[in-house]
């Protein structure tokens, strides 16, 4: 297939990038570069042995979507681009609104005017909000808690609602829970910029001795050891399943919203234990406040991708640390030394 692939530089991208490739599939890449460099392409091509073009612009520019939609003539979008950090979300929520919403309705209107009709889409647990139950499946109520979790909510009612308008179109909403790992190869990984809001990064970053100590968000959670529980998702069990969603999307109409986890959850300590294993290196901690906002659990049902994409997550906690560490302790500085 033709897959136009915005946001394709970033780290859930570039990964299925690769495996895209490996398929073959043929892919185009647009992004703004905002949260990405274009080393990370540079690298999948050597690593997938394999070229594609790069459209380097922003997805509101409609005018920019026209020509790569006219080049290019995509049969699909898998469309990752968006800001996505919650904390900036509560600072610049016009900026998210403006980069997620906006540039997702340009984006559906360029695929109109190119009569594409297929679209994968990055969505995340956080529109599930406080949990009700657990696990999350995809009826439980939606009701995001941060702007950056409303743009998702938002963008998934407008690509419902533009698949219902059309007899010929679909829509699948990954509702993706915590991302982390990296391609085995260790050339490939998440390079965030400062210092990482997320777990695993920033384990990996006192691993290697850029940052001195995790801070845990609080120990008086109701879980097994006090500390936050989530769903880590290895993300090349993610980027398959967007092989699989993209598959699905090709084969039939209508819209679907589809949980992408494992079902099993881990706990700060026992991913701070697990990256101890995987590394051989201690990783200081000292317990710290809750961080406003978190909660105690997340975890996804995931029967539905099961039944739907025929997709199972097949990574565990150690080879998600494992591979973290592969990437790096290979790349100390991220991208940037390359
Ligand atoms: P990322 O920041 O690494 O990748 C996003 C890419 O989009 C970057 O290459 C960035 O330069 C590009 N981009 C941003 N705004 C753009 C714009 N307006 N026009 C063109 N390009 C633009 O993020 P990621 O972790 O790979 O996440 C990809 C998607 O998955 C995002 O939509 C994110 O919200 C969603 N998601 C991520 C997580 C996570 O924990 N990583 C969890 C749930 C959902
Ligand atoms: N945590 C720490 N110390 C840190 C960072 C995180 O103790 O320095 C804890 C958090 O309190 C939480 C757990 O580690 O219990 C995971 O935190 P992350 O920040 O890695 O992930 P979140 O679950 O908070 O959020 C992530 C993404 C969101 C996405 C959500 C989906 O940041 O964008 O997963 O489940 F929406």
């Amino acid at each position: 297939m033709r897959i136009l692939v915005t946001g394709g530089a970033g780290y859930i991208g570039s990964h299925t990038l690769l495996q895209l490739l490996r398929k073959p599939h043929e892919v185009l890449v647009l992004d703004n570069f905002s949260n990405s460099t274009p080393e990370a392409l540079k690298r999948v091509k050597q690593l997938a042995n394999a070229d594609f073009e790069i459209c380097e612009g922003d997805i509101q520019d409609g005018t920019r979507l026209d020509t790569a939609f006219r080049a290019f003539r995509p049969e699909a979008v898998i469309h990752f681009a968006g800001l996505k950090a919650v904390g900036d979300s509560h600072e610049t929520p016009l900026e998210y609104y403006a980069q997620n919403v906006s540039g997702s309705i340009e984006l559906l209107k360029a695929m109109q005017r190119h009569d594409c009709r297929r679209i994968v889409f990055s969505s995340s647990a956080t529109v599930y909000g406080e949990a009700r139950y657990l696990p999350f499946d995809e009826h439980h109520p939606l009701q995001p808690t941060n702007p950056y979790g409303r743009t998702k909510y938002f963008i998934e009612e407008i690509m419902r609602d533009w698949v219902a308008s059309r007899q010929d179109a679909s829509a699948v909403l990954l509702r993706y829970f915590n991302p982390v790992g990296a391609d085995a190869s260790g050339r490939i990984g998440e390079d965030p910029n400062g210092i990482p809001n997320n777990l695993v990064p920033y384990i990996a970053q006192v691993a290697v001795g850029r940052l001195q100590h995790l801070n845990v968000f609080g120990d008086d959670y109701d879980t097994r050891d006090g500390t936050g529980e989530r769903d880590y998702i290895h993300v090349d069990d993610l980027a398959r399943a967007h092989l699989a969603a993209i598959e699905f999307a090709a084969a039939v109409t209508g819209c679907e919203a589809i949980n992408v986890g494992t079902g099993r959850g881990a706990t700060v300590l026992e991913m701070v234990k697990a990256f101890e294993r995987a590394s051989g290196r201690a990783v200081p901690c000292k317990i710290g406040p809750r961080r406003d906002g978190d909660v105690a659990r997340m975890l996804a049902a995931v029967d539905k991708a099961a039944r739907l994409l025929g997709w199972n997550a097949t990574h565990d906690i150690d080879s998600m640390c494992r591979t973290t560490w592969n990437w790096q302790s290979a790349n100390p500085q991220g991208y940037l030394q390359a």
